[in-house]
């Protein structure tokens, strides 16, 4: 017998899929360049009784053959040239009609690439986001796919199944053509640089303008984990906050270096906002806050240099709560018209409103806003958040306490890169006239650049001075 499906790439996410699909049911083969691996993996799925189910194969041919056709093969391999080594590697082993369903963290301009490559060959090509972590994607990841429709019928029964569940509906959806699954899991990743930025702006209030400790702070998040704000992040958020170090007895928090790490994906988010010409700010202020971050030594020096700010800040943890679920929605509303734009420029025709709903179980954003935001975007056919009527007024109820928040943060010297620019978005987006058309007036002074008056037309110039020194006489 043949098995149903075919996985390489026995990591830890490669790994805890196959299991995943072994307990729905599915037989799955699976590979890896390391026999060592093979053997791990078949002793966790022994222990999981779920050994029945899946076929080990170390040779990559015998691996191909022992699937059913037309075959579909997930690789979850590092993203980048290991993606494009193993398609090779697969290449002279499929069959026309086969499928490679890649689930890596991959930038969707190669995942388009890869698709065009493998059409004419006729080896169809699903570039798939996966989201959840390790616990994901052995119990339930949110799954985004994108690659041609045909293929992705063939492949859906299995991924529609491993799937998390939102109220027995699947979070698991084709989205688009080509590379819009992987750009969709881009711009979710992008959002959820966001929100663990803000979460970690609204900790430094507490920590260093409230005086909390960390069993504090732990507190404050498990409690609005029952409100508004629930979701997987602020739960873990509070698990974080209160782990206690064994060898020192301390919070373990308080011990970790305060560096973040990033593999890509947030980078990648912003570029795409910035050349789609999507003001995408809170995303782009967390990508900047980690880079600030990862400056330790600099950091140091400059306090050094300004000294070390001190002392406690007027604001109450209502209000934090309140601003971050403000930011939350400025974030939000700029991730998606990152997607929207991008669907238009692409054709992709993306479902805003199917994009919530997978993200509303499995992945890292899951939350209870989200499925508000499915709800808002189902019923309303505006593409912004910020203009559907009912987040017309939860924003009205939160942005004055992101006020206060963002400008206790200022006076009391805190840092809330990605709160106070979600706050400057808003505020210019709210803004019927702005000050754009200074910058009009500054680029026809020194450039004839043009600029427009309403009932006298385009491209008008004024009648400046032809010298700097003219102007000043
Ligand atoms: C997910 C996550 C995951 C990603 C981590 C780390 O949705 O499960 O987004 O795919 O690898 O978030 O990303 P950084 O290392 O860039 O923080």
């Amino acid at each position: 017998t043949k098995a149903d499906i075919g996985l390489v790439g026995l990591g830890v996410m490669g790994a805890n899929l196959a299991l995943n699909i072994a307990e729905n049911g599915y037989t799955v083969a699976v590979n890896n360049r390391s026999a060592q691996k093979i053997d791990d993996f078949m002793i966790a799925a022994k222990l999981e009784g779920l050994d029945g189910k899946v076929m080990p194969e170390l040779d990559l041919a015998a691996f191909v053959r022992s699937v059913k056709r037309p075959r579909s093969i997930i690789i979850m391999v590092k993203a980048g040239r290991p993606v494009d080594d193993m398609i090779e590697l697969l290449l002279p082993l499929l069959d026309k009609g086969d499928a490679i369903i890649e689930c890596g963290n991959s930038l969707f301009s190669d995942t388009e690439q890869r698709f065009e490559y493998l059409t004419p060959k006729g080896i169809g090509y699903l570039g798939v986001g996966v989201s959840g972590g390790a616990e994901g994607a052995r119990h339930g990841p949110s799954i985004m796919v994108g690659g041609s429709r045909e293929q992705w019928e063939n492949a859906a029964p299995v991924l529609k199944a491993i799937a998390a569940k939102f109220k027995g509906e699947s979070c698991c959806a084709w989205l688009g053509e080509g590379g819009a699954g992987h750009f969709v899991k881009t711009i979710h990743n992008g959002i959820e640089y966001g929100d663990m930025q803000m979460i970690a702006e609204v900790y430094g209030v507490m920590r260093d303008g409230l005086g909390m400790d960390a069993s504090a702070c732990a507190d404050v998040f498990k409690r609005w984990n029952e409100g508004p704000l629930n979701s997987y992040l602020i739960e873990i958020t509070g698990h974080v906050l209160e782990a206690v170090d064994s060898e020192s007895g301390k919070p373990l928090v308080d011990l970790i270096l305060d560096k973040a790490g990033q593999k890509g994906t947030g980078v990648w988010s912003a570029i795409a906002a910035q050349e789609l010409g999507v003001p995408a700010t809170a995303i782009e202020g967390a990508v900047a806050a980690r880079s600030i971050s990862s400056r330790k030594n600099e950091r140091i020096a400059a306090e050094g240099a300004y000294g070390k700010r001190e002392g406690a800040v007027d604001i109450s943890l209502d209000d934090l709560e309140k601003a971050l679920l403000a930011g939350k929605i400025v974030s939000y509303t700029q991730g998606f018209s990152v997607i929207a734009r991008k669907s238009e420029e692409k054709g992709w025709g993306l479902e805003l409103a199917t994009i919530a709903k997978i993200w509303r179980a499995g992945c890292i954003i899951r939350s209870r806003f989200l499925d508000q935001m499915a709800g808002a975007f189902a019923g309303d056919a505006s593409t912004n958040l910020l203009m559907v009527p009912d987040f017309v007024t939860l924003m009205k109820d939160c942005h004055p306490a992101l006020r206060r928040v963002v400008a206790a943060g200022a006076l009391g010297e805190l840092p809330l890169v990605c709160l106070s620019s979600a706050l400057s978005y808003f505020d210019s987006y709210r803004q019927g006239r702005g000050t754009a058309n200074l910058i009009q007036g500054q680029r026809d002074f020194f450039g004839s650049h043009g600029f427009e008056i309403e009932g006298r037309g385009a491209d008008l110039h004024g009648d400046w001075p032809a010298t700097i020194a003219e102007a000043a006489e």
